[in-house]
């Protein structure tokens, strides 16, 4: 299993299994088959609405606690709440979390950067993280941290590889995991030729293609599925590399398409959704 090293020595697996979308139903049965398959994390968030499910699943599956590096995500409605990452600790059922992110920069988000920097001190969570706080939105909440984030969660696929971004997260050393790795499913995207090609090259499939090039990019990948093939290929990409020529092919598919172009109305209403949590 590939690791990465984050900026505070924590070590974070370079490949798990994302659960946005994903019924309880689906989540807890992912989680468990993922973790049997060797996956070593696990992405949820508090606004999935599955982390009592993700909690089951971890102890379904007979892994070890320790073993499993868990990341969530604070909703905007919980970033004033001080009880919060108690409240998130209780619905997965663990004791620590090993990357906890602040979700949307939307509502109070600097006072959510602070309940994180408290429960790092505290040690309720081992690694900070920021989702989808990019350009001015990222700058604002650097000028306002006393704890440098460790990772961010953003939008990354080869038709957006998030080049704007790179040079102040290398300055930071604040590494990427990535979402919507496989465009959220998108076909055209999966079916690249280059993919294609690829594939029959290596032996492997275009998704597995896709998830390597985001690790040797230095990427964090965490695909979203509830079908346990797709759990399994996606996990079985540690047998080949991609020469420094096709990742560069690849990165040729860049046109900076992003699937989600948030705005501010945008962020202005997700700061008014609040979560009806599972019991
Ligand atoms: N921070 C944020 O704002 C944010 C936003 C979006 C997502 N995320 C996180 O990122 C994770 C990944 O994003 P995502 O799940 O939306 O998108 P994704 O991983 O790019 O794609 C998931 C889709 O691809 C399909 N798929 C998975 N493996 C496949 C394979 N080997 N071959 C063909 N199709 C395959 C899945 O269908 P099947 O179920 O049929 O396999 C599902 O429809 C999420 O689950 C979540 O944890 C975070």
């Amino acid at each position: 299993m590939q690791k990465i090293k984050l900026n505070n020595g924590v070590e974070m697996p370079m490949i798990g299994l994302g659960t946005f979308m994903i019924s309880p139903e689906d989540a807890e049965v992912a989680v468990r088959e993922g973790l049997k398959i060797g996956y070593r994390l696990i992405d949820t968030a508090n606004m999935y609405l599955n982390e009592r499910a993700v909690g089951r699943g971890i102890k379904e599956s007979g892994v070890p606690r320790e073993e499993i590096f868990i990341s969530t995500k604070l909703w905007i409605t919980e970033f004033e709440n001080e009880n919060a990452v108690d409240e998130t600790l209780e619905r997965l059922g663990i004791d620590y979390i090993d990357l906890l992110f602040i979700h949307q920069p939307a509502g109070n988000y600097l006072a959510g950067y602070k309940q994180l920097e408290k429960a790092y001190k505290a040690g309720k969570i081992k690694a900070i993280g920021v989702s989808n706080l990019e350009g001015k939105y990222f700058d604002n909440l650097m000028k306002n941290t006393e704890i440098k984030p460790q990772v961010l969660q953003a939008e990354r696929h080869p038709y957006f590889t998030g080049k704007e971004m790179q040079e102040k997260l290398k300055e930071n050393e604040i590494k990427v995991m990535s979402w919507y790795p496989l465009g959220h499913g998108d076909k055209s995207l999966i079916n690249e030729p280059i993919f294609t090609e690829l594939a029959k090259k290596y032996g492997k499939s275009n998704a597995q293609i896709i998830l390597k090039w985001h690790n040797q990019m230095g990427y964090t990948v965490i695909p979203g599925s509830k079908n346990v093939e797709h759990i399994r290929e996606n996990f079985d990409i540690n047998d080949f590399t991609l020469t420094e020529e096709e990742m560069k092919k690849i990165e040729t598919l860049d046109t900076e398409k992003r699937y989600c172009v948030f705005t501010q109305e945008m962020f202005d209403g997700f700061a008014k959704m609040q979560p009806e949590y599972e019991k």
